[in-house]
């Protein structure tokens, strides 16, 4: 595993570039999966709002493309556990769409927030560092705002079921990313508001 302390015994900001791709990756890889999965049951049980599912999805394929291809320049490689992102994103999809559409718009809510507040972070912590790359997630930033506004708008109900689901859906995905960057996104937020400040 990397060092993050460098020489100097300060967090090393390139590590932290390499760890922001790494997650942005294999989070835009677990959308996609998610995606799949929801698409599969509404082929099935509510084809109507299958249209909406695939545009969003095909965004999702975009993003993992892009980050994907900022990687080798910055000598980023992919998570070592995308296998984990796959099968947690396959099923948090089904079970979610299991739910009903509704559901499914909860779930989306639910994990594009999660995203937004993310790629915030990761926003003022690129700035001045990797102008680029800064570039790069806030027009991705744009798109997954989108996916926000439109989950909002398709839900006919807030009732007890989006009380319940958005913060456990918020949860699990804070969690993936937390264990997909071993505990770092922890400290990335904190560099990261500490950057903000100065
Ligand atoms: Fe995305
Ligand atoms: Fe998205």
């Amino acid at each position: 595993m990397d060092n993050p302390l460098n020489k100097t015994g300060k967090r090393d900001g390139a590590l932290t570039v390499r760890r922001i791709l790494k997650v942005n990756h294999a989070g835009e890889f677990g959308a996609i999966r998610i995606y799949g999965a929801q698409i599969w049951m509404a082929r099935r049980l509510f084809p109507d709002i299958v249209p909406a599912l695939c545009a969003m999805r095909d965004d999702e394929i975009e993003h993992c493309r892009l980050f994907r291809d900022a990687m080798p320049t910055r000598d980023a490689k992919p998570c070592r556990v995308m296998a984990f992102w796959s099968l947690g994103g396959y099923v948090l999809g089904f079970l979610t769409a299991l739910g009903g559409r509704n559901m499914v718009w909860i779930c989306t809510e639910a994990v594009e927030s999660t995203v937004h507040r993310h790629l915030e972070d990761q926003l003022a912590f690129l700035e001045t560092r990797d102008p680029q790359l800064h570039g790069l997630i806030a027009s991705i930033q744009e798109e997954e705002l989108a996916h926000l506004r439109k989950a909002e708008k398709n839900q006919t109900r807030r009732g007890v079921g989006h009380a319940l689901l958005l913060p456990v859906v918020a949860a699990l995905t804070d969690l993936m990313i937390w264990l997909s960057t071993w505990g770092d996104s922890s400290w990335m937020r904190a560099e990261m508001a500490r950057s903000r400040r100065v």
